[in-house]
């Protein structure tokens, strides 16, 4: 008996002569099968029973073919439908393919006939029950490979993520330059029920402040000079999807205002429009400053913080999960360097462990890209990694005084001899010693210590290094 013999059959006809004959020569012929006299008891037993193919009369008592087929529809996973029909009824079951009926049979037909429809139509749902059970087995696997957890602290973000991505709330993902903020803001897309829109991202810092509105918002014509066209703005993109503003308290005060109110009313207008634009996006933000300094500073509405903070996700800076710095190093050097990656020697590993990484994973990957190009026979030593890395400034509160102490000799885990309040020491020492080794070229520091640019002028106003040179 071949698989398809063992499709399930539902015959839904109200003539119990036919019915029984039906029944009969299908179960001959292999199908497993139930009938039913009505549309009612029809549905019933679809309820009940896992169905591949509904064979199914038009006119039927209480409920008729074309309210049944309707109905079945409006279920999960529907099996297969063939219309079994009169000449009088052959319109309706025309009607009955429009709405996604497989196929119709008209009185008389023969067995034969009917054996192929149903072998085909049950061969159809099989091929889309695989499909969609294919297709979660994807999803399932490839759901967040790319993020690296290993650490509680990233274990717990990941649980967050797995949580926050299939609702509608608001993200704000929160912590140091280069922890992953980006990748996370992807992986809530991805998880979500608008993972099939688009993902549109917008960093806030990027733009100077008339540009950023006509990114945001769009124009219509005329609206500036230059203006020639109507332009598109990112949330009118992202419309269905998620919008990803990263550096979002970067964002000018007036931006704010009119974020907010987009995010209200779900309309916006377009800059020079008159017309209120419609919606709906879900907007997922990102920063890596201190929300309480921002807002207390006036930089940042509160009232905005509200309304996109509806969940936060903090990622923990790098140096406070060393154990995610191994599995992240293999990881990133094979994306980097594919199969057969250059291999780190014990000491090179050490020195990882061992460092404070003020740019974070962003900056281990690009301290790696740098050790594959130098690396020889496959192996990366102490002498393929960056000076900052194999010598680090070992953090002295500055309270006392003491100028910091450059460490040639020992490795010195300079995050597990700090206090906190040292922590901003430390982060401007690596600044300050990046910024002496580049000459003060603020792109190369940037560079080094794996932070984009605008983070680094942000961090050099922060520390006051701006007056230098
Ligand atoms: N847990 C992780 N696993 C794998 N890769 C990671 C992980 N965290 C970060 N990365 C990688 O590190 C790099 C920096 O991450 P990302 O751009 O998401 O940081 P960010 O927090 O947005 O930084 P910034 O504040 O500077 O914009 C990316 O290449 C990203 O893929
Ligand atoms: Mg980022």
């Amino acid at each position: 008996m071949s698989e398809q013999q063992q499709a399930r059959i539902l015959i839904a006809e109200d003539e119990a002569n036919l019915r029984l004959v039906l029944q009969k020569e299908l179960e001959r012929l292999g199908y497993r099968v139930q009938a039913a006299p009505d549309g009612e008891a029809a549905l019933r037993k679809l309820e009940e029973s896992n169905v591949d193919v509904l064979l199914c009369d038009i006119n039927m008592p209480r409920m008729d073919g074309m309210e049944l087929l309707r109905r079945v529809y409006q279920r999960p996973n529907p099996p297969e439908v063939i219309m079994l029909t009169g000449q009088a009824t052959v319109e309706t079951a025309v009607e009955a393919m429009k709405l996604g009926a497989y196929d119709y049979l008209t009185k008389p037909y023969s067995i034969t006939e009917l054996d192929v429809r149903v072998k085909q139509a049950a061969d159809k749902r099989k091929l889309r029950v695989d499909n969609v059970r294919l297709r979660e087995q994807l999803a399932r696997q490839s759901a967040l490979p790319e993020i690296v957890s290993v650490s509680e602290l990233m274990k717990e973000a990941i649980r967050l993520i797995e949580r926050v991505a299939p609702s509608e709330a608001s993200v704000l993902i929160t912590g140091e330059s280069g922890t992953g903020k980006e990748l996370v803001a992807h992986a809530i897309h991805r998880l979500s029920s608008r993972a099939e829109a688009s993902f549109v991202d917008l960093n806030c810092a990027a733009f100077q402040e008339s540009l950023l509105e006509s990114e945001l918002f769009g124009y219509e014509a005329g609206a500036f000079s230059g203006a020639k066209g109507r332009k598109l703005g990112l949330i009118e993109l992202a419309d269905g999807g998620t919008l990803f503003l990263d550096e979002v308290t970067e964002l000018p005060a007036q931006l704010q205002a009119k974020l907010l109110r987009a995010i209200e009313t779900r309309t916006f207008f377009r800059v020079g429009g008159v017309r209120k634009v419609e919606v709906n996006v879900r907007i997922v933000a990102a920063t890596n400053r201190n929300l309480d300094t921002v807002v207390n500073d006036g930089v940042f509405r509160s009232d905005l913080l509200y309304r996109i903070n509806g969940f936060q996700i903090s990622l923990a800076p790098l140096r406070e999960r060393p154990e995610d710095i191994e599995p992240l190093a293999r990881y990133l050097l094979k994306n980097i360097a594919g199969t057969h990656p250059p291999e780190l020697t014990d000491e090179a590993f050490t020195a990882l462990r061992a460092y404070t990484w003020p740019g974070n994973v962003r900056q281990l990957k690009n301290c790696l890209e740098r050790a594959v190009i130098l690396s020889n026979n496959g192996r990366i030593t102490l002498s393929e990694l960056p000076p900052e890395v194999t010598r680090p400034v070992v953090a002295v509160p500055v309270q006392q005084g003491v100028a910091p102490a450059v460490n040639g000799e020992a490795l010195v885990p300079a995050a597990a001899s700090s206090a906190p309040g040292s922590l901003r020491e430390v982060e401007r020492q690596q600044i300050l010693a990046a910024l002496e080794q580049t000459g003060w070229h603020r792109g190369k520091t940037a560079e080094i210590l794996g932070i984009s640019p605008s983070t680094l002028y942000r961090r050099l106003r922060d520390y006051d290094l701006e007056r230098r040179r």
